[in-house]
């Protein structure tokens, strides 16, 4: 009843060149997997580009940041009417934003609502650093950012929320938890966290996605868990025929 997603989280990588030959390669084989919903997240400078491409197709594009504020003097912030231009998802909270720039809970909570308020799809991603797992933190924090982000939605609005559960030490690293630990944490933290906030019914509706290391070779593994409903893909996401493969993974396990 939750159809699959994946998505790819481009970060800052290419030019709108690259950019269009990347979607060049993979836009064929994308459109045919349709059982699952598939999101390209460029860069901002990209986005008109891969809007034209995608055009007519149901790939959805989304953007990987942007500020609450409709407007204003915030040089160099992108606004939520800006990115409802172009794309239907944003991705937000990434744990690199919150590392590099300063994102926190409170900005996050801001960011999710002025999705909700633009009619955008928020990717809200949460997970803990390695640390945080050492000591035995990882569902309190997991928790915590959750209830945080969503602070603001109202119960009817929370189907239309997707969340990204990323542990920091998997991103970019080859690490990966097993399957069953990622599996683990989506449902008896993350869904047990939102039924309790939201009702056991708006939280089955919820997508729930694992990223941090997602291939080809392991996305499988993931996708045969059943509160894992997708990914949230960085690296592979670059490599069209990756992209597909993993897609194409989340289809057929899905099935
Ligand atoms: P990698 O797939 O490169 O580990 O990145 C994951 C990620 O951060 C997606 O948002």
């Amino acid at each position: 009843m939750r159809k699959p997603f994946v998505a790819g989280n481009w970060k800052m990588h290419g030019t709108v060149e690259e950019a269009r030959h990347r979607v060049w390669d993979m836009l064929q084989p994308l459109q045919e997997i349709n059982q699952v919903e598939r999101v390209l997240c460029p860069p901002f400078t990209a986005l008109l580009a891969v809007a034209n491409m995608l055009m007519g197709t149901d790939i959805g594009l989304g953007a990987q940041n942007m500020h609450w504020e409709e407007e204003g003097a915030y040089t160099g912030e992108i606004s939520p009417r800006m990115v409802a231009e172009f794309a239907r998802y944003v991705i937000l909270g990434h744990s690199e934003r919150r590392k590099f720039f300063g994102e926190t809970d409170e900005t996050v909570r801001k960011k999710v609502r002025a999705a909700l308020d633009h009619d955008l799809v928020p990717i809200v991603c949460v997970g803990e650093t390695i640390g945080e797992r050492e000591t035995g933190l990882t569902d309190p924090v997991v928790q915590r950012q959750v209830l945080a982000a969503l602070a603001d939605v109202r119960p009817e609005e929370v189907a239309r929320v997707i969340i990204a559960y990323e542990p920091v030490w998997a991103i970019g690293t080859g690490l990966t938890p097993t399957p069953e630990e990622a599996n683990r944490v989506h449902g008896q933290v993350i869904r047990a966290v939102l039924a309790r906030r939201f009702g056991e019914e708006a939280a089955q509706q919820v997508r729930i996605l694992y990223g941090g290391s997602v291939k080809p070779h392991n996305a499988a593994g993931f996708f045969a868990q059943p509160d894992i409903d997708g990914a949230l893909v960085g690296g592979a996401s670059l490599i069209p025929e990756a992209f597909v493969a993993i897609v194409r993974a989340a289809a057929e396990a899905k099935a």
